[in-house]
């Protein structure tokens, strides 16, 4: 399977980082890559680093073997179902990163036989700093195990129930909107306190970074961490719990909470 070719179908901003992101990890020579769209100019980029180009989607499905599904959530139906007689249950495997696209939806579209994937990326996924959920109906391991590993490529991939996929998207996909948030947030506060702009979204962004590579390189749980910079009576616990008087952890949570009961309507 690694000597595949893959078609991106709906090459947009995610279905184009996904391309970007298989290309520098060398997961795949672009000679190997189709991408497709309607307006292929947006795509001049990817051509010249020697990705196919095309808007005939017959074609580009035709001649690869997984084809990867970025369009827009009321744009599928349409489009695959005018495409069904190009698939070969023999040869493919379809993998969607469709918000609200479910494994049945794909199955119904997809000829029987073929093996059908959900993918839920984040926008991470253009520096390769992605949490990718999967899940999966009717496929091998040997597809399951490629999939992964091209997900890997876009940084981590977690293997999922659908069931939890809606979950997958608020924490993973929305996520990104949270923590961007609070480093504006922190950049506001730090504007306040004396650095100009650029300086305080600087600091706020690696202080990030830092805090989310503590946890995943050294496996550390939070608390251990905030334990180890709360001095008694000093400066960090005072603002910490002030921030927690002020509904920090219920805001976020009751966010996500909110989100969550957003998505399933
Ligand atoms: N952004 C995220 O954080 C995120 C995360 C996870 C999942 N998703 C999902 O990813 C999907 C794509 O999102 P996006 O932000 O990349 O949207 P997007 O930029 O609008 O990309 C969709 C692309 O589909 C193309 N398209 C439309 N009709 C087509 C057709 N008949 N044949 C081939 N291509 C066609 C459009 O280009 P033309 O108009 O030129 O054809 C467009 O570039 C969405 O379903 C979204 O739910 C997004």
């Amino acid at each position: 399977m690694n000597h595949s070719k893959i078609a991106i179908i709906g090459g947009g901003n995610l279905g184009s980082a996904i391309a970007e992101g298989l290309i520098k990890s060398k997961f795949i020579t672009p000679n190997n890559l189709t991408v497709t769209r309607r307006n292929i100019a947006e795509l001049n980029d990817l051509k010249a680093s020697g990705v196919n180009i095309t808007s005939d989607n017959r074609a580009a499905i035709q001649n690869s073997e997984v084809i990867i599904v970025a369009l827009k959530p009321y744009n599928v139906k349409e489009v695959l179902e005018g495409l069904r007689d190009s698939f070969d249950k023999s040869k493919h495997i379809v993998i969607s990163v469709v918000t609200g696209v479910h494994l049945k939806d794909l199955a119904a579209i997809a000829p029987a036989g073929v093996p059908v994937f959900r993918a839920m990326p984040n926008t991470a996924i253009a520096i390769q700093e992605s949490v990718t959920c999967i899940c999966h109906q009717g496929a091998l391991n040997e597809q399951v195990n490629y999939v992964t590993e091209l997900f890997n490529q876009l940084g981590i991939t977690i293997a999922i129930d659908e069931k939890l996929m809606d979950a997958a998207t608020v924490l993973g996909a929305c996520g990104i909107a949270y923590a961007l948030r609070f480093i504006r947030a922190a950049t506001q506060g730090g504007i306040e306190i004396g650095f100009d702009a650029k300086t305080a979204s600087l600091i706020a962004a690696q202080t990030v970074k830092g805090s989310a590579e503590l946890l995943l390189k050294l496996n550390r749980h939070p608390e251990e961490e905030i334990d180890k910079v709360t001095t008694p009576k000093g400066c960090t616990i005072a603002g910490l719990n002030e921030m927690e008087h002020q509904g920090f952890s219920s805001s976020l949570i009751k966010g996500i909470i909110t989100s969550f009961e957003k998505i399933g309507k």
